[in-house]
């Protein structure tokens, strides 16, 4: 019963989105521009994606935050049904704030451009918001902290196809038995607070650039959600 309260409120939240609603009864001018992160009218999914992103940067007493100098939210299109998780920002990201934007990133690039994607067709965050000193990854601890956020984020954007990268992001939403290299490739479908995306892990392009004969698995992962965008009518 709460659960279909919480799907028609979602299909609500989109169906605003679609028709503009927020443009509708706004007196603000149109922007015609895209900065190529956020889209324009975009109503209640943004406002939620800002509430987030404030809950974020209340966050006390942890060691990332202290650490890092930019809060790495998010990039790419929030209306994307393909959302990608990866693990926590590096110092590219946290100078920039940004996910992806160092030399895994351009990786990604080039990965999400072989299945004839790109950031503003996808929607990419990380495990964690704040760069982990010295690129270590992220402590149990931390990544419990930040899985909340996370959950909440991946119910605002709603994907139909989750994409995690990395075991940082495999053991954080599908658990600690979990191994990347028996996990990736598989889809399996997952309730995440009030969503339930198709789900699948693949290598992380940091792992890639280390190991890079593992990139013909990455390559039949990619092609593996390039099959379910066109069934999901992505
Ligand atoms: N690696 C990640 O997992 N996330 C980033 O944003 C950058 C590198």
């Amino acid at each position: 019963m709460k659960k279909n309260l919480n799907q028609k409120l979602i299909n609500l939240i989109e169906y605003y989105n679609l028709i503009n609603a927020n443009f509708l009864l706004s007196n603000t001018p149109l922007k015609r521009t895209s900065d190529n992160t956020t889209f324009a009218f975009t109503g209640p999914k943004l406002e939620r994606l800002n509430q987030l992103k404030k809950k974020i940067q209340l966050i006390k007493n942890c060691e990332l935050k202290k650490n890092a100098t930019n809060l790495v939210f998010s990039d790419g299109n929030i209306n994307s049904k393909i959302m990608i998780i990866g693990e926590g920002p590096g110092a590219n990201e946290d100078a920039e704030g940004k996910p992806f934007v160092g030399r895994a990133g351009k990786l990604l690039d080039k990965m999400l451009a072989a299945i004839q994607l790109d950031r503003t067709k996808v929607y990419i965050s990380n495990v964690v918001n704040y760069r982990p000193p010295a690129n270590r990854k992220p402590t149990e601890v931390e990544i419990e902290r930040y899985l909340p956020y996370l959950k909440n984020h991946i119910e605002i954007i709603n994907p139909k196809i989750l994409l995690l990268l990395g075991s940082t992001a495999l053991n954080a939403l599908i658990g600690n038995e979990s191994v990347i290299s028996k996990a990736r490739g598989k889809w399996i479908q997952k309730e995440i607070g009030a969503v339930k995306p198709w789900i699948i892990a693949s290598f992380h392009p940091a792992f890639l650039m280390r190991q890079p004969e593992q990139k013909k698995l990455a390559w039949i992962d990619l092609k593996m959600i390039r099959d379910k965008s066109k069934i999901l009518k992505i």
